[in-house]
């Protein structure tokens, strides 16, 4: 198990971020997709009975906001707080994002400590006033090095012109930090994730970082430099520092010592070397705590290109939630894409699963289990009297897929994995009664017979008790009605206190639990 932040009173959290999102327009399914693999990390660790503090916000600064919000005829302000209630807030309330707390760049929790934070380099010396000029591209929010652009002066993640600029800026000492991190790499191997982000940001660091221009003086839409209003903070700089300004630091010293450093910082690999190079750097700079783990997930894919605003689908996330479902949704790009690698989304391919996987294997033993205790126990879940080696096999599988899921999930992020080792239980549980075939057993009358038939579904509810359980962090309103479903409320509490390290014990479902047939989990699509 990971490692958690402590504090002197022994209280600790598991601090999961995703990056805070540009406000420039309404949420995207790229950005949906690293929020919701927040939302079930954060989940497992709650089901594991850690704290966890799960962190998302907005990115509301610079210029490329400014824009946006110009062009609207509204000032940034008004533009970022129409976006941030109307579209952001309310996606991530759909989606049942459980995040502890939502920053916002604007706010003064934050500006504030910004401002604090770069005095205390400027004091320290890390800062210096110096002249760049280079390719600026808005849609990063970055200089480019020339050797990067594509033909016609274009950068290459959002091929649009860049701009030429030079201006008086000031200049954080990063070139400096080279060897410290290189030897912070090395020293911690699972620092950056997964290993191909690893290796690319070793070499980037290893051919020399240059220092970094950290203001901007050519318009005002950030925060201003405290020893020079002339210029607006770097908007990167600004939002790197939303991990710890929303954590208290500099505000509330109890609650970051208990939350800070973060375990984990979601990020899309289009933005590691701010993650895993430059906010380093800062916190070094100022003699904080690193995170401890970088994880760069791949992209969303739309004919070969990183899903982006210019070159969207066409498919909003309510698009294909008012189609599958919102647990279907949350499911479907972390089962089919691994964790770290790019992949694209398929209409198709989320029909096929959602068929297959979700309501054949998973929603149907469901429904079928419930409708045969109803049938031969009259919803009374019936004792396992006779448990033999069949019955062992599925216990051991059982424990098997827990163990499996809780270490990919939990700890290696690898969500197409664990998801893979709960369902090969699932498939394992109807290959089981298959086999078993109670709905046979239970034409023979005899006291064998019916001893029998108990044991198969009494085995077969248990499986399920402990897979509403696994499915919890990814499927909350499935599992809940599954948890209902079984009568496991009364004799074992709510769902969501179960833990992890409880679920491989078996017979934990008592007989005489209720059973009832409740709705179908996945029903038929409507053509699409
Ligand atoms: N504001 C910065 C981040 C600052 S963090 C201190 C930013 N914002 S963004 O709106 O462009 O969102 C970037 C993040 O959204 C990516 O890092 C990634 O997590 C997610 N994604 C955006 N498009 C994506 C895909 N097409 N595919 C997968 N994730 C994507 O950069």
């Amino acid at each position: 198990m990971a490692a958690t932040g402590t504090t002197a009173s022994g209280e600790s959290a598991f601090y999961v971020t995703t990056p805070i999102y540009y406000v420039n327009d309404a949420p995207h399914l790229g950005h949906a997709y690293t929020t919701v693999a927040g939302d079930v990390l954060t989940r497992w660790h709650r089901q594991r009975g850690e704290k966890v503090w799960y962190l998302t916000g907005t990115d509301e600064h610079g210029q490329k906001i400014m824009r946006t919000a110009e062009a609207n005829g509204v000032s940034p302000q008004e533009w970022c707080d129409k976006l941030v209630e109307e579209a952001w807030k309310p996606l991530w309330e759909h989606l049942q994002i459980a995040n502890d707390d939502f920053i916002r760049t604007t706010e003064p929790r934050h500006t504030d400590r910004v401002q604090e934070f770069v005095q205390d380099l400027y004091d320290k010396g890390e800062i210096y006033k110096g002249e760049y000029e280079g390719p600026y591209c808005i849609g990063c929010e970055e200089y480019k090095s020339p050797g990067d652009l594509l033909e016609g002066d274009l950068c290459p993640i959002h091929k649009r012109p860049v701009e030429w600029l030079r201006e008086e800026n000031y200049f954080f000492r990063l070139s400096a930090y080279g060897p410290r991190l290189l030897e912070h790499y090395e020293q911690n191997p699972d620092f950056i994730q997964p290993a191909s982000a690893r290796n690319e940001i070793v070499q980037l660091v290893k051919q020399g970082l240059q220092d970094l221009s950290i203001s901007r003086s050519t318009f005002d839409w950030g925060v201003p430099v405290p020893w020079d209003s002339k210029h607006v903070i770097y908007v990167w700089i600004d939002a790197l520092l939303n991990y710890a300004t929303a954590v208290g630091y500099g505000s509330d010293q109890a609650k970051f010592d208990a939350t800070w450093p973060a375990n984990v910082h979601l990020v899309g690999k289009d933005i590691l070397r701010f993650h895993a190079a430059i906010w380093p750097a800062m916190l070094m700079a100022n003699n904080l705590p690193l995170p401890r783990k970088i994880f760069a997930n791949g992209w969303l894919l739309v004919s070969g290109e990183k899903m982006s605003k210019s070159n969207l689908t066409g498919i909003s996330p309510r698009d294909l939630t008012s189609h599958f479902g919102v647990d279907a949704y949350r499911y479907y790009f972390l089962r089919a894409i691994p964790f770290g690698q790019d992949g694209s989304f398929s209409w198709e391919d989320f029909s096929a699963r959602y068929t297959s996987e979700l309501a054949n294997d998973f929603g149907n033993l469901a429904s079928r289990v419930a409708a045969m205790i109803g049938k031969y126990f009259d919803g009374v879940l019936p004792e396992a009297k006779d448990a033999g080696p069949a019955e062992q096999a599925i216990a051991d599988g059982l424990a098997a897929a827990v163990a499996q899921a809780d270490t990919l999930i939990g700890d290696n992020l690898d969500f197409a994995g664990g998801i893979g080792a709960i369902f090969d239980f699932v498939k394992q549980v109807n290959g089981y009664l298959s086999e078993q075939a109670p709905w046979k057993v239970a034409k023979d009358d005899s006291a064998e017979g019916q001893a029998r038939l108990a044991t198969i579904l009494y085995t077969a509810a248990e499986s399920l008790r402990a897979i509403a359980v696994l499915l919890h962090p990814i499927m909350p309103t499935t599992a809940e009605k599954l948890w209902a479903s079984l009568g496991a409320e009364p004799h074992l509490g709510a769902l969501a206190d179960q833990r992890i390290a409880d679920l491989a014990t078996w017979g934990r479902l008592p007989a005489g639990a209720q059973v009832v047939k409740g709705e179908i989990l996945f029903p038929r699509l409507e053509n699409a």
